[in-house]
């Protein structure tokens, strides 16, 4: 038999030609997907980046919770009309702790990405107590409640816990002073030292400016606050080469 009617059999045959072409596929896909798995730099390692302490990681999931992603993304396009608005463009590892990552593709508001220091703390809160009182024509919802619901902090230490586990390297010591460095980051009188260590470029400060206590503004403040800021793009650039 010659080479062409053994392929014959295989063309006549719908069932064999499907499970043939299932299993050449599949070495393709093998062959692309696999190495990934094992590769060490499948991310590529930013210096800057840090977990989340457990302010912004509260504020991140009132984020989630209140549903700010159905308006805003969080990454920047590398084209340059994303970059000239919103600042430099994502990198995969900026969002290698988030859990799940907050991209999305939607934007009936900008997006906030590198909002982190672009506004002060109390512009942050007059513009989510109600976004009119500071851009006149925005359609932004109000979250004024925010403002007058002390944060839920019983939750802190199990959620340091379930990021952990699903691969976000938090320490020993970061999980056993969860609660405290919590508290210490929103009260300017506190002391933020061991915070500070944990967690570099951590901000500080009475966010909400309610000093009596802590409110879930706080914590989405301080979120909002820290966005983008971890990683210094001026050394990233010289040592990637990019410019
Ligand atoms: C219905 C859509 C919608 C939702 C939901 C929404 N936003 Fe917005 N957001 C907008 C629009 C539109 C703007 C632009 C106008 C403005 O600044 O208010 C905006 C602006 C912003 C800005 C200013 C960004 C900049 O660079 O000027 C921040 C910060 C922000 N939103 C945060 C939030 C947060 C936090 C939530 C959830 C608590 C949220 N938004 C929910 C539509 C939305």
């Amino acid at each position: 038999m010659s080479l062409l009617d053994k392929h014959g059999i295989i063309e006549r045959n719908a069932t064999l030609l499907l499970v043939g072409s299932l299993v050449v596929v599949s070495i393709g896909g093998i062959v692309e997907i696999a190495p990934l798995f094992y590769l060490e730099n499948t991310i590529e390692k930013v210096d800057g980046m840090r977990p989340y302490t457990p302010l912004e990681l509260a504020g991140r999931n009132i984020y989630i919770r209140e549903g700010c992603y159905t308006c805003h993304s969080q990454m920047i396009r590398p084209f340059r009309d994303e970059v000239e608005r919103y600042g430099h463009y994502s990198l995969a590892a900026e969002s290698m702790y988030d859990h799940p990552f907050q991209w999305g593709s939607k934007r009936t508001g900008p997006d906030l990405a590198r909002v982190g220091d672009r506004y002060s703390n109390e512009w942050h809160v007059e513009h989510l107590k109600e976004p009119r009182s500071v851009v006149p024509e925005s359609i932004m919802p109000g979250y004024s409640f925010l403002a007058t619901t002390p944060l839920k902090v019983a939750n802190v230490t199990a959620d340091l816990k379930a990021n952990l586990a699903v691969g976000v390297p938090y320490s020993e010591e970061m999980i056993a002073n969860a609660r405290p460095d919590l508290m210490a980051q929103a009260d300017p009188e506190a002391d933020a030292s061991g915070l500070e260590e944990r967690y570099p470029k951590a901000k500080l400060g009475d966010f909400d400016g309610d000093p009596s206590m802590v409110t879930e503004m706080d914590a989405l403040v301080s979120y909002l606050q820290m966005l983008g800021t971890l990683v210094d793009f001026s050394t990233y650039d010289q040592a990637s080469g990019y410019r």
